[in-house]
């Protein structure tokens, strides 16, 4: 079984990842010897489509588990659905000695992790994810959240998992429209990362990352590991090492609160980059070579998302009150190159707004 190990001040722990291991949760969850009483978190898409094993992941449990199905959408990531988590941990007896698996996607694993780290002041987590994006992003670093008042993320905590365990088998009822959502996350590593990674991805994009198993499980590792190297080094985003991991999402958050939570986040992270792009062009940050290159990567997800209008005012305003303003200023995650990132980059108002509007451009249909 291939792991990687997650080594952060508050916990160590491994991400298991492969092909089929959901049915080795039983074994890991006894050989980490965790807590027996079991409360399952699970997108209720995922547990139609792949009830046969989780039925029998539940079955083979001599101990008490419960299942509470959750419908995943972005509304839903809400405190009323939080105290529904809580309502029914509480009914059924669960207390301080409780495993919570989160089987699911990044809202699944966002909202179980809240619950899991608020909960009779914090009780064990295991995150299963099955969305592409979870697996390559949201369920590495333990960042939890909900959305309130139609701010994205704005209530949340730091609570690391006791592992992760990936199974690429979930991702064969995944829609290909997830898929560009996992890829707009894939695409933001391959700037992180630049080199080899990101050579691959330019190579093998043309082919949907579905039948590219190859490229997928490359994928799936690269991001893990250098999400938990800059994890390890910043767990809590104290040293500024964290933030570029939010690379393009300063303006992604805006644009699907602006969107009503109509278009899906990984959708909004390719805007959110193009936008970025544009910034660090109007900026003088990025040369001419290197925009053009990684603004064509972009536009390989161009026909996955279409807009029919947007409002970029409403978009700045938005971000204006986004949790990574200060001083009333914006703070952006800017590219010099890919692997030469730069942090906490302030931009005149009508530089934004035309980044807003160039990035946006290439996405309307006329
Ligand atoms: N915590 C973090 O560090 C972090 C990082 C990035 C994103 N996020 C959050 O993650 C969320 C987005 O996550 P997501 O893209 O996984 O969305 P999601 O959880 O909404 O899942 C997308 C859709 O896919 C369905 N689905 C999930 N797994 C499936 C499967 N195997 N087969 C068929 N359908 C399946 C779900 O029911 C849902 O309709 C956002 O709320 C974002 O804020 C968190």
């Amino acid at each position: 079984m291939k792991k990687i190990d997650v080594v952060t001040t508050s916990k160590s722990y491994p991400v298991y990842y492969g092909k089929g291991l959901f049915s080795k949760l039983k074994f890991l969850i006894d050989k980490n010897r965790l807590n027996r009483k079991i409360f399952i978190v699970v997108d209720e898409n995922v547990h139609n489509y792949h009830s046969t094993k989780i039925d029998s992941f539940i079955s083979g449990i001599d101990s008490k588990v419960c299942l509470y199905s959750f419908n995943a959408n972005e509304i839903n990531k809400s405190s009323s659905r939080l105290n529904d988590i809580y309502s029914a941990l509480i009914e059924n007896g669960f207390g301080r000695d409780t495993l919570i698996i989160s089987i699911g996607g990044g809202i699944t694993g966002d909202i179980a992790g809240y619950a899991a780290s608020t909960f009779s002041r914090g009780v064990q987590i295991i995150h299963v994810p099955t969305t592409l994006l979870a697996m390559v992003d949201s369920s590495i670093g333990g960042k939890t959240g909900i959305n309130f008042d139609s701010t994205k993320n704005i209530i949340g905590t730091f609570y690391q998992p006791e592992f992760i365990l990936i199974d690429t088998d979930f991702l064969k009822t995944l829609p290909e429209e997830e898929f560009i959502c996992g890829l707009g996350e894939i695409i933001k590593y391959s700037f992180l990362t630049g080199g080899e990674f990101l050579k691959k991805i330019k190579k093998g994009l043309p082919k949907s990352l579905k039948l590219n198993t190859k490229l997928l499980l490359n994928s799936i590792e690269t991001c893990t590991k250098f999400k938990a190297r800059i994890v390890e080094n910043d767990e809590r985003e104290t040293k500024g090492l964290r933030k570029i991991l939010n690379l393009g999402h300063t303006f992604a958050h805006a644009i699907e609160v602006e969107r009503g939570h109509t278009i899906k986040h990984g959708q909004a992270v390719i805007l959110g980059l193009t936008c970025s792009l544009y910034l660090s062009r109007k900026l003088g940050i990025i040369n001419e070579n290197h925009f053009k290159e990684y603004l064509s990567l972009l536009l390989k997800a161009k026909d996955r998302i279409s807009l029919n209008f947007f409002y970029p005012m409403k978009i700045y305003e938005i971000m204006k009150r986004d949790k990574k303003s200060f001083d009333d200023k914006i703070k952006f995650v800017l590219i010099i190159e890919a692997g030469n990132i730069l942090v906490d980059v302030e931009a005149p108002a009508n530089m934004v707004l035309e980044s807003i509007n160039n990035g946006m451009d290439h996405f309307l249909v006329s």
